[in-house]
Formats: C-alpha cells, structure tokens, sequence
C-alpha cells in the first residue's frame, strides 16, 4: 500500500484517500456506496450520476482517486500532468463548514503528488456556491462550455471550464486563502 502523504488523510486502499475525522466504518465498497448515495442527495434530480458501480469501475482504473468523509467526497482523475476533478459533493446538512474547501484542498494535494501540474473541472454558471468555492482555492476560468448541461425543466445552461495551476499565483492566493481559513 502507497504511504499516506498527508498529515490528516490515511488510505484505505491506493485510490482511496479517508480524511481522519469521522472516518467511515467500513472498506472500499462501503465507500463506494456512500459516495453514491451523497451524490444522490445532491442532485435529486440526477439520481444515476454515479452508482456505486461507476465509482467502484472508476477507482479500479490507474488513474483515478477520491478523498472521502462521511458527509462528503471528492473524485479525481490524473492524466499526465493533468488531473479533473469529476466531482465535489458536500450532502446539504454539512454544507458551510468547511468540509468543501478541506477535501478540495487534501485532493489537490494528492494531484499534485500525483503528478499532476493543473486541474480543471467543468462547473455549472448558476452554480453560486461551487463558483465561489472554486475562487477562493485559487481556480480561474479557462472558457465556457455554450449548452453543456441538460436541467431538470428540459432547457439547457452553460459550464465554465475552471483550472487550478500548481506552483502559479494561483497557488499563493489559494495558499493565502488556506492560511485565512484556519
Ligand atoms: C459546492 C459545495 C461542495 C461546497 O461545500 P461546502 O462544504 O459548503 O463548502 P465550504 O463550507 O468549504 O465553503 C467554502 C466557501 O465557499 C463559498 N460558498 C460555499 N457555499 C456557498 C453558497 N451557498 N453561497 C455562496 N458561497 C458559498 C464560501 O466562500 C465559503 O466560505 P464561507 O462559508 O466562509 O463563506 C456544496 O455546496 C455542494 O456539495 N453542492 C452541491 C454539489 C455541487 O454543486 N458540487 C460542485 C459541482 S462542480
């Protein structure tokens, strides 16, 4: 098993990093399943988003990762020096306390340490809270995807493509925003 490169996170397994606090009882496909069912719970209306058996498939390839607590997880895939952040999911009881910005921050530096020299996620234009989760660890817009997402009423809204670059000044702000949260 890889070394745990985090003072806060230990692995579960290679792909699977567990933030310490409030660690899930079980093993990876408990995990999985937990993960299924948060994002189901953030979007009601995208029931089959991710299965546990997506997860699972994801996490079997070499690529992929996630940083997970009960109430929250992150997915990442790395390719090369590029890494996607394929989602971020906070269920809506434990949002506003942090725990978006703690596994956003622990899967960037896993990324990182992964190789990757960027990340970049796709983000929904009305997404408020994301948007502004993202300015603050330091992501910029990159360009807009014009009718990327299919919404619940049958109309269609727009993606801004967003990336973090490591070792930038994107990373100071990000870091200066770090130090303002602790
Ligand atoms: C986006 C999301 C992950 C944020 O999780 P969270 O745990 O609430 O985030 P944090 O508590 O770390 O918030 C950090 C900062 O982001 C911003 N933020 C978070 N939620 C916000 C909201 N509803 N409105 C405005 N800003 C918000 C604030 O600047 C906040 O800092 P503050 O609380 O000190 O003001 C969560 O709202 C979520 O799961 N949403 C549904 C799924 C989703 O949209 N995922 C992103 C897909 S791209």
């Amino acid at each position: 098993m890889a070394k745990s490169l985090f003072a806060s996170g230990q692995r579960l397994q290679p792909d699977i990093v567990e933030l310490r606090e409030n660690v899930l009882p079980d093993g990876p496909v408990e995990h999985s399943a937990r993960m299924a069912e948060i994002a189901r719970a953030c979007w009601p209306d995208g029931a089959d988003r991710w299965t546990p058996a997506m997860i699972e498939t994801l996490l079997a390839s070499d690529n992929a990762f996630a940083v997970c607590r009960p109430d929250g997880f992150a997915l990442l895939r790395v390719s090369g020096e590029e890494a996607e952040l394929l989602s971020l999911d906070v269920l809506p009881e434990a949002r506003r306390r942090g725990l978006g910005s703690e596994i956003l921050r622990e899967a960037l530096h896993e990324a990182q340490a992964r190789g990757a020299c960027e990340v970049y996620l796709e983000v929904d234009t009305e997404n408020a809270a994301a948007l502004a989760l993202y300015d603050r660890a330091g992501f910029v817009t990159r360009g807009t995807r014009k009718r990327y997402y299919r919404k619940p009423d049958g109309t269609w809204g727009d993606a801004l493509v967003m990336a973090r670059f490591f070792g930038s000044d994107d990373t100071d702000r990000a870091q200066r925003a770090e130090r303002s949260d602790s």
